[in-house]
């Protein structure tokens, strides 16, 4: 076999290169090294300097308590994979969750990991980490019209139907102000329709009138709170019951109930199991909470984004619509709670200690 000379090896070593940056344009190796109809593997952690697989986390927000945790505990999880993660939080401006994702795409990120503010404007992202051979997953609200890899979150439906059904439980009939999420979000999409399986009904039969229904931008508690006192002004302050999508717009609601002496007397729905929800669930102003065990989703998050790093093949229980395909998918449970079980499922597990929630209970 002929041998190379010691220049052959430079050059053939040059020659590869080039042909990786010409396929990837960047230089961290994170190169499409082989094609396999028009897909592109990324280039194997293997291959890397120190063989770790890299995660770009692009986040919407921090605002909610419940990002803070899903980025410790995804960053966790995933060094304890032997990956290393770079998080970007675009405090839900659009244009800089774009330019954040094309950075961590020219940093040479091996996979995209992506809580999208606005669901349509996010299918850029995925197109552009396409173009570089990174794939890229969606984390608890899906990206829309896209080729997406991977969306892994709750039943977000199911979520919406637990807090109508409490609450519809508590007060079967009267006027109701349904408070929404974002309408940025896939997900605060997915609450209402959820909510409005069981409230539907109701409405037809008369019992229950939707007095006032409004998506909160941004999911500002802020303004749930405005939308609140819009909504008891409208209606000089005959309202019956509130499903309002998080804890964080109810921790708005129960602000504007509260300034018409109204808190713990109307019933409210929540969803998070934020610490003051927990203990507003515990001192009666709020009824009931969804709890979604975030420890769960982020470690079968980091567990996918790894596999799908090294370029392996993930397995997934479900398929999502996301207007384009049918995106490979994983979908926990949610937790109903209230002050029935709330000692049984957020305290049980670890999520918030029992002397915290019962703070202000004597
Ligand atoms: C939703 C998420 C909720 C809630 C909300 C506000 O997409 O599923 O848990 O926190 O965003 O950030």
């Amino acid at each position: 076999m002929k041998r190379f000379t010691r220049s052959g090896v430079w050059a053939l070593v040059l020659a590869l290169l080039l042909i990786a940056s010409a396929c990837g344009g960047n230089t961290s190796g994170n190169s499409s090294s082989k094609n396999d109809g028009g897909k592109s593997t990324p280039a194997s952690a293997s291959e890397k300097k120190d063989g770790k697989i890299k995660i770009g986390f692009s986040m919407d927000t921090l605002q909610e308590e419940r990002w803070q945790k899903d980025r410790d505990l995804f960053k966790a999880a995933a060094e304890a994979l032997g990956a290393t993660v770079e998080v970007q939080a675009a405090n839900s401006d659009d244009a800089k969750q774009i330019a954040q994702a094309e950075n961590l795409i020219s940093q040479g990120v091996d996979v995209l990991v992506v809580v999208p503010h606005n669901s349509e404007a996010t299918a850029a992202i995925v197109e552009k980490a396409h173009e570089a051979g990174i794939k890229v997953v969606a984390y608890d609200r899906l990206i829309l019209n896209s080729d997406l890899d991977l969306y892994i979150s709750f039943d977000n439906e199911r979520v919406g139907e637990m807090q109508a059904e409490a609450i519809t439980k508590l007060q079967p009939k009267g006027k109701y102000v349904y408070i929404g999420g974002a309408d940025t979000d896939n997900n605060a999409i997915l609450f209402k329709k959820g909510a409005f399986n069981i409230l539907q009904p109701f409405v037809d039969k008369g019992d229950i009138e939707i007095v006032y229904d409004q998506f909160t931008k941004d999911w500002n508690p802020a303004n749930a709170l405005a939308n609140m006192e819009n909504a008891l002004t409208a209606n000089n302050n005959q309202i019956d019951a509130v499903v309002a999508a998080n804890d964080g717009t109810a921790g708005g609601v129960i602000q504007a109930l509260a300034s018409q002496g109204l808190d713990g007397k109307i019933p409210v729905s929540g969803q998070d199991a934020e610490l003051a929800a927990a203990q507003r669930i515990v001192e009666g102003t709020q009824s009931m909470t969804v709890y979604k065990p975030i420890k769960t989703l982020a470690e079968r998050a980091a567990e996918l984004a790894v596999q799908l790093g090294k370029g392996e093949a993930i397995s997934t229980n479900k398929t999502v619509n996301n207007g384009k395909i049918e995106v490979p998918s994983v979908l926990l449970d949610p937790v109903a709670v209230d002050q029935s079980n709330i000692d049984d499922t957020v305290i049980a597990d670890g999520f918030h200690t029992k002397e915290d929630v019962y703070k202000n209970v004597k």
